[in-house]
């Protein structure tokens, strides 16, 4: 019996938007494009994943009773099917990081034990787990829960062996000269972040900055899996940084290139 020879993956989709300041978009599913990009690329990746979190469900936005739902992209799927979708994405993402790398991941509550207890399973080592305090969060429409008001993101090297960039001082000094904590007193974006269009979860623009110059340096690249509006890719622009984003949304690259080229 003819032997099987294992073939190196191959990345070969034409990307959707590039520019020669180390910019590339690239449009589909990300499990399939993950899974067949070269291994060991990037210094750092930041994934906003799907939350599942659009239930049909009510929130209140600008004082008025809005559906939750931000897209079909966003539905669950079942905690089973959630959780084998994390496993995937999470383990392509960790062949994709160089062996120092580092990967931020976000969620709430819908997801955020499923992203962790995946990363765990994969042997990431987790570095910290970042409360995101949204400072003026939506009041809770119902009366029946807390304010939710925080969402977490999950800090961790590629493996245990890593040796990887934390920039310590910059920290500091962007903390007034005290040691930065894990909670981060951060305002959701600001509608001059939004000139171009709204993205339903967009991060801010302060979130993304701060996590690009805690973990990368100058001339590093940085992947975004669910890239949406490329709020990642602004921050790593502005700060000497190379990025590669991925959406299935032709509507979300749009807005990213739309973001993006305000900034080269
Ligand atoms: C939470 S949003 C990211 C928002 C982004 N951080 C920003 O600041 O604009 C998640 C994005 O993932 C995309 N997405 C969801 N599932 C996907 C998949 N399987 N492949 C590619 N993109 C996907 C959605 O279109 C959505 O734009």
């Amino acid at each position: 019996m003819e032997a099987t020879r294992q073939e190196t993956p191959r990345f070969d989709a034409a990307p959707y938007y590039s520019h020669p300041q180390g910019i590339t978009l690239y449009q589909g599913d990300s499990l399939e494009l993950l899974e067949s990009m070269e291994p060991e690329q990037f210094e750092m990746i930041f994934a906003d994943p799907p939350y599942f979190l659009s239930n049909d469900g009510v929130t209140c936005k600008s004082g008025r009773m809005v559906s939750v739902n931000k897209g079909r992209w966003d539905r669950s799927m079942g905690v089973q099917a959630n959780h084998e979708f994390n496993l995937r994405w999470l383990q392509a993402c960790q062949r994709l990081l160089k062996p120092d790398g580092t990967i931020w991941v976000s969620g709430t509550h819908h997801v955020i034990y499923s992203l962790g207890f995946a990363m765990q399973t994969l042997g990431y080592k987790v570095l910290n787990d970042i409360a995101w305090f949204k400072v003026n969060p939506p009041p809770n429409l119902s009366c029946r829960y807390f304010t939710h008001g925080t969402e977490t993101v999950i800090w961790a090297a590629r493996d245990t062996d890593s040796r990887y960039t934390f920039n310590y001082k910059t920290m500091k000094e962007m903390n007034g000269g005290k040691q930065m904590k894990n909670l981060w007193n951060i305002m959701s974006p600001r509608k001059a972040e939004k000139v171009h269009g709204k993205h339903p979860t967009q991060k801010p623009m302060k979130l993304l900055r701060r996590i690009v110059l805690a973990a990368s340096n100058p001339g590093d690249t940085i992947l975004d899996p669910f890239c949406g509006s490329s709020t990642t890719g602004v921050a790593a622009v502005e700060e000497g940084r190379n990025y590669v984003g991925i959406d299935q949304s032709e509507e979300y690259l749009d807005l990213s290139i739309a973001r993006l080229q305000d900034v080269l």
